[in-house]
């Protein structure tokens, strides 16, 4: 909010008109990646905002949350835990499934990748309806339960909404940046 490095940020992320159906006004952040400036200006916001919240655990959402966490995670001193589709990942795993405009899918995470205890940080570049957030968070509250911050670090006009939950230091809000 009010940092001057959002509106190059935002300005970077294309926006593709009725992709990949009619009506859809598709985020790209693809082309963000190819801003080498945009693109570390985005981790970096990441990393001052999250760097000293006690995060043991960056978790990245297929696939988007794949392109911006582990960079965090490397940053702040994390590891980072991929939340995968379904039936991509070759351990144990425990699922937890979320409603799409047409049927359902599933977000994986290995067994033992999260202990009780820590703290996780959750990363996507966008959300629409919100079920792939509200999945993230419940399956890691499978195991932690003092948990979750989740960020986006992208989307059109805005740089995410952070959702903090549980009874910790952190105070607890939906808010959009
Ligand atoms: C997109 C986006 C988020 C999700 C947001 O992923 O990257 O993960 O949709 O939508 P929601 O808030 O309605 O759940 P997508 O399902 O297209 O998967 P992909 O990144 O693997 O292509």
């Amino acid at each position: 909010r009010g940092d001057p490095r959002l509106q190059a940020i935002s300005e970077a992320i294309r926006v593709v008109p009725h992709f990949p159906k009619p009506g859809i006004m598709f985020q790209d952040i693809t082309t963000l990646l190819l801003d080498h400036k945009a693109f570390k200006d985005t981790v970096d916001i990441f990393v001052d905002r999250y760097r000293d919240m006690d995060i043991s655990v960056v978790a990245g959402v297929e696939a988007r949350g794949f392109m911006f966490g582990p960079s965090i995670a490397l940053a702040i001193g994390a590891k980072f835990v991929p939340l995968r589709k379904p039936r991509k990942l070759p351990g144990e795993v425990i699922s937890e499934a979320y409603v799409l405009e047409y049927g359902t899918d599933c977000l994986e995470m290995h067994v033992g990748a999260v202990q009780p205890g820590e703290r996780a940080l959750v990363i996507d570049d966008l959300v629409a309806t919100g079920g792939t957030l509200s999945a993230a968070i419940r399956l890691l509250g499978k195991i932690l339960d003092a948990i979750i911050g989740f960020y986006m670090p992208c989307a059109h006009t805005y740089l995410g909404i952070q959702v903090i939950l549980g009874n910790n230091r952190m105070p607890g809000h939906l808010g959009r940046y």
